[in-house]
């Protein structure tokens, strides 16, 4: 699905000034992908010369074995209900900060590691900047494979555009580090994302959709002249994922 898109240079340096985020006996949600590739060399860096003393918590079989080649000590999720802080890629990020992922698959555990957080940071390059989502990337959903037929003609019936994800280098659909497969849908844009979303959510089989609504606090943009910073007015994460509940 992604296509080597961006600036290396610039994924490279968002990387950086994200490591620089973190701070001493922090645990750290870890995403996915070329850029975050960028932000464990450097922590890995970090721990080795400054003595650095956090735990990652990788989202893919990808980070956590970069996580294993720059040691940075792992513990796994779920050891964890709170984490101080999640650093992540994306696909496209708009101008309040919401963004589309799993471009490579994993974004049900990033946005599991992105509710647990404190606070979510998003690392781009300037290519990621969309004015509305979906304008560039479709909306990757995964979904169990038993109900693949079923979630897709519902997808239709919503107004969108849905394609099962194939391999690269593998026959067959992709398959998640979750045993699922991958469904990318583009939908027009007279359609609004936040309702899609909860209709998605509805669909028995959908495991999770990249859509990542309200939960980025920070997002730094790696451009030609250096990093731009965004930040919610808050400076927090907008939602907490935890029900009032009611007796
Ligand atoms: C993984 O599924 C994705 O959400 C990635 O975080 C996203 O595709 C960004 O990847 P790159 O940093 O490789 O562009």
């Amino acid at each position: 699905m992604k296509k080597e898109n961006g600036n290396r240079e610039l994924k490279q340096q968002v990387g950086q000034a994200a490591a620089r985020l973190v701070k001493n006996g922090m645990i750290c949600g870890i995403g996915t992908g070329s850029t975050i590739a960028f932000f464990i060399e450097a922590l890995g860096r970090r721990i080795r010369e400054e003595g650095l003393n956090v735990n990652g918590v990788p989202t893919s079989y990808q980070s956590r074995l970069l996580c294993r080649e720059y040691e940075v000590p792992i513990i796994a999720a779920e050891d964890c209900s709170e984490l101080d802080l999640a650093v992540d890629g994306a696909d496209e990020v708009d101008e309040d900060l919401n963004a589309i992922k799993g471009g490579g698959a994993a974004h049900t555990r990033e946005k599991i590691i992105a509710a647990m957080a404190r606070e979510l940071v998003l690392i781009i390059d300037e290519s990621k900047l969309v004015p509305r989502l979906g304008s560039t990337f479709p909306v990757p959903i995964e979904v169990i494979p038993a109900a693949v037929k079923y979630v897709t003609n519902i997808v239709i019936g919503l107004g969108g555009d849905p394609l099962l994800r194939m391999g690269v280098n593998k026959d067959g659909p992709v398959v998640t580090d979750n045993g699922q497969f991958i469904v990318d849908v583009r939908f027009s844009e007279e359609v609004d994302l936040r309702q899609i979303d909860r209709q998605l959510h509805c669909i028995p089989g959908v495991v999770e959709t990249g859509l990542f609504l309200d939960l980025a606090s920070q997002v730094l943009i790696g451009t030609g002249s250096g990093i731009t910073v965004k930040t919610t007015q808050s400076g927090k994460k907008p939602i907490l994922l935890k029900p009032d509940i009611e007796n």
